[in-house]
């Protein structure tokens, strides 16, 4: 049989470690995009790039979303069977403060691999899988949220991907692309970017454990979100392109904790006894061994505007995608502590 080929754009995230590594164990030959930095940034993949003379299935190519030659050129060179798209600037505080960099690579990005694709006829070649999130849902009312819940994107961030999740769906129904947006809600992972409060806190609090660090800020200690590992949901958009048919699909675990009650599960975890005071932005956490504050809120960490409750219904993906998530939050969290440790 034909050796599957992989392309990746945003390899050096995240989920494109771990979609790489998924895909490698699969046969898969992979090509990653990665974007010119001035320092390495490749930490993520350095254990599955051997080098450039090998025969390695993983192999790393520059690119940017925000650069249709290098989209255009790499896919007719590359002519993967199936392309990721989980390139992004993907925060959503910073996305305020970038919003047009933030847009044009979320939401053209998108429609740039589209565009390539159409243009150089390979639309019944190549599988697409966009990376759509549950930001979209933003301000919804509704509790629990499926393919089916109207969008009310509530950042920069949450627009652009707004836009990438119907351009895919334009390209899908007007040129019959194989295209699906995966709608994933928050997942995290020891190598979850340091900025995303899940490592944020876990990572404050092993340094004030290991008296490396005195405080820990933070912003809405109030939101919820419905949190998973990332290994978990990679496989769920690998099983999307392998469908009969193209469609959307939420990925959820159907759980939601506030920031708060994550903070004290990995406290505890980690051997703290925190007593909470004050209200608002004076709210703080107090160490009972010492009487020390040692988490604080801060403003610069707050949003202009807050999604404040996210919680996914993932009927349609245990259906059709026989897909469920195996690693529960607990599990998560010891295995990012004991990452720090
Ligand atoms: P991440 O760790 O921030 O990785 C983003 C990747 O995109 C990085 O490889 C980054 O490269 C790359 N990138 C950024 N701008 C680019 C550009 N202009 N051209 C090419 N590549 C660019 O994100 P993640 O957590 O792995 O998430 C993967 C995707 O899923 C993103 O699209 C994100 O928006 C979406 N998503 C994530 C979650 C979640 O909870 N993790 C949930 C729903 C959806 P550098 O390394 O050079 O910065
Ligand atoms: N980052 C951060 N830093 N968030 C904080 C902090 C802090 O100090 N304090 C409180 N929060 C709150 C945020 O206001 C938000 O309500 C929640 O913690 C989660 O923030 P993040 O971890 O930054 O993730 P996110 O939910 O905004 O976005 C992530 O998940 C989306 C899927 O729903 C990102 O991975 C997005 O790319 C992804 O689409």
């Amino acid at each position: 049989m034909k050796k599957k080929i992989a392309l990746i754009f945003g390899v050096t995230g995240q989920d494109g470690a771990y979609l790489s590594k998924f895909l490698l164990k699969k046969k898969y030959k992979v090509y990653g995009v990665k974007r010119r930095s001035s320092i390495i940034n490749t930490q993520r993949i350095d254990d599955i790039y051997i080098d450039i003379n090998s025969k390695s299935n993983f192999i790393l190519c520059y690119g940017d979303l925000t650069d249709s030659s290098s989209i255009l050129s790499l896919i007719k060179k590359i002519k993967p069977s199936e392309i990721y798209n989980l390139a992004a600037q993907s925060h959503v505080k910073v996305s305020f403060e970038v919003p047009e960099y933030s847009a044009d690579v979320n939401g053209l990005g998108a429609l740039r691999i589209l565009e390539a694709i159409k243009n150089l006829n390979f639309e019944k070649k190549i599988r697409f899988y966009q990376a759509g999130t549950s930001e979209m849902f933003g301000r919804t009312k509704e509790r629990f949220q499926n393919e089916k819940t109207p969008f009310y994107p509530a950042s920069p961030y949450g627009v652009s991907k707004s836009f990438a999740h119907w351009i895919t769906i334009n390209y899908r129904e007007a040129y019959g692309i194989f295209a699906c947006n995966g709608i994933l809600f928050n997942h995290e992972s020891p190598i979850r970017g340091e900025t995303f409060v899940t490592k944020k806190i876990i990572q404050g609090l092993m340094k004030i454990k290991m008296n490396k660090q005195k405080k820990l800020y933070l912003g809405n200690l109030y939101a919820k979100r419905d949190w998973g590992h990332a290994k978990d949901y990679v496989e769920a958009m690998w099983k999307m392109l392998q469908q009969k048919n193209p469609d959307d699909y939420v990925i959820a675990t159907g759980k939601t904790l506030t920031i708060k009650e994550f903070v004290n599960k990995a406290a505890k975890k980690i051997g703290f006894k925190l007593k909470w005071v004050g209200k608002g932005i004076n709210e703080k956490a107090i160490n009972i061994e010492n009487n020390m504050p040692i988490i604080e809120c801060h403003k610069r960490y707050l949003r202009p505007v807050e999604v404040d409750y996210l919680k996914g219904n993932t009927q349609k993906a245990k259906k059709k995608l026989n897909w469920s998530p195996k690693i529960s939050i607990d599990d998560l969290i010891d295995e990012m502590i004991q990452h720090e440790l």
